[in-house]
């Protein structure tokens, strides 16, 4: 989805910046509109730099500038056009000029044209000194655009860049995020759920300076982070080694092993309602770890001993409603192999990786697979990861709609124990299943 960032003319310019981020962090696209006084604050530059986009900055076309240039986003009609572009319009920092403007169906720059023409929802976070914010005028503006459908992201109180204590600093960027997101039609529905997330490649050490890994990026695991803690949910994230930042606010596990992954995991799962395990865990560890650093003497052996299979004890251990979701990695056969996985392991849902696709899978900011529970297969074709985070919840979320009804059995003989931790299914262990487990069976 498509939205249109206004940037008004205040001392909170600066942080516009992190607004965009946050907003295309939630996989929405951004174009940036500044006020005359905006870029008093902040280049264009800067903006044009983070969206990849011209920044609009003016209604009329520049000097030497044709009014007609395709490549000008300075044209005359653009506001139009940008206005039939944007599913949502969101002004942060809104200045109390802006508002007034807005309020007053003024229209003499950019940025309040687009307002009158956009018929997408109008978000503004106004930011301002105290007593501006607490005039009269500017409260009967906010009114005004209240009465109007605009949403007014109030501003936080606390020290003012102007020196004075009170209400008037700009909404924290996430929380403007979440609130477009909310306009956008994007629903909490993952309010009061706690999930938690593997993520990553686990490393076996071989010696102190080299270890056994895979390809596994996180990608698809801290997507699923930001996503699901963006419908509501509070996530745990445990992290085995990755170059990515960890959405804010979700709390971070970070671990090396896949014995270290087991422990973090198996000691916080009672606290989740809802586990994802997208992590790629190693299914061997070298027998031995060397003290000091393997040298070059020929050949060399490296014994390998199997792993313990961390999803298999999230199964025998889960709780009553908590819906766990596995992934694996299959290069042919792909939903005849997840099905039959589904079923033997337990599990509520597997997400099938077609991995054997160049371009998708490990290390990719793509991905294509197929969502997997005892009765569907919903094919996910390949997109961004982050909007297939939102496509896997979307589907988690219908598991525990009313119309499937869990049967929970129990002291059904299964095979748990087989389920391997997504990536790895290909190199499955062979370990034996235990006798005495819980499977849910869903009635459609
Ligand atoms: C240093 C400085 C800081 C300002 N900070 C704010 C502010 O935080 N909020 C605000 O509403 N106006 C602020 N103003 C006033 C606006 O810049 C002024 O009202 C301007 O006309 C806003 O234009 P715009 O709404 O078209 O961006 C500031 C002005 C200056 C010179």
């Amino acid at each position: 989805m498509k939205v249109m960032v206004g940037v008004s003319g205040g001392i909170a310019a600066y942080k516009a910046a992190e607004v965009v981020r946050a907003l295309q962090r939630q996989a929405l696209e951004v174009r940036v509109v500044m006020t005359e006084s905006a870029q008093q604050f902040v280049q264009p530059l800067t903006f044009a730099a983070l969206t990849g986009h011209k920044v609009i900055t003016n209604l009329w076309p520049q000097t030497g500038e044709s009014e007609l240039s395709t490549d000008s986003m300075d044209s005359s009609i653009e506001h139009i056009a940008e206005a039939q572009w944007a599913d949502a319009l969101v002004v942060a920092p809104a200045t109390a000029n802006i508002l007034a403007k807005f309020a007053h169906g003024m229209a003499d720059d950019f940025l309040t044209t687009m307002y009158l023409a956009t018929t997408a929802p109008v978000l503004v976070a106004p930011a301002m000194n105290v007593n501006m914010w607490e005039h009269p005028a500017t409260q009967a503006n906010l009114e005004t655009l209240k009465q109007r459908g605009v949403r007014v992201i109030e501003p936080g109180s606390g020290q003012l860049a102007c020196g004075m204590v009170g209400p008037g600093r700009l909404a924290e960027p996430e929380f403007i995020a979440n609130a477009v997101l909310n306009a956008l039609g994007r629903s909490h529905d993952l309010a009061g759920e706690v999930v938690l997330i593997t993520a990553g490649g686990t490393r076996e050490a071989l010696d102190p300076v080299r270890f056994l890994g895979n390809r596994s990026s996180g990608k698809m695991g801290y997507a699923l982070a930001e996503a699901a803690q963006s419908r509501g949910a509070k996530v745990i994230l445990v992290s085995a080694p990755s170059a990515l930042y960890p959405p804010a606010h979700c709390e971070l596990v970070k671990v090396t092993t896949a014995d270290e992954m087991r422990a973090a995991v198996l000691s916080r799962m009672s606290e989740a309602t809802l586990v994802i395990k997208s992590a790629a865990v190693a299914d061997y560890r070298p027998s031995i770890v060397a003290d000091q650093k393997l040298k070059r003497t020929g050949p060399m052996t490296v014994e390998l001993l199997p792993t313990e299979d961390i999803l298999a004890e999230v199964v025998r251990r889960r709780k009553p409603g908590q819906l766990i979701v596995g992934f694996a990695a299959e290069t042919e056969n792909q939903l005849e192999n997840g099905r039959a996985k589904l079923l033997r392991k337990g599990v509520d849902a597997i997400v099938v990786n077609d991995v054997s696709r160049p371009g998708v899978g490990f290390d990719s900011d793509r991905n294509g697979a197929t969502f997997l529970t005892a009765s569907t297969a919903i094919d996910l074709p390949e997109m961004p990861k982050r909007t297939m985070a939102d496509r896997i919840l979307d589907e988690v979320v219908g598991l525990r709609r009313p119309q499937s009804l869990l049967v929970e059995l129990s002291g059904m003989e299964s095979d748990a124990a087989n389920i391997v931790d997504s990536q790895s299914e290909p190199f499955d262990s062979g370990i034996q299943p235990p006798i005495s487990t819980r499977r849910q069976i869903m009635i459609e």
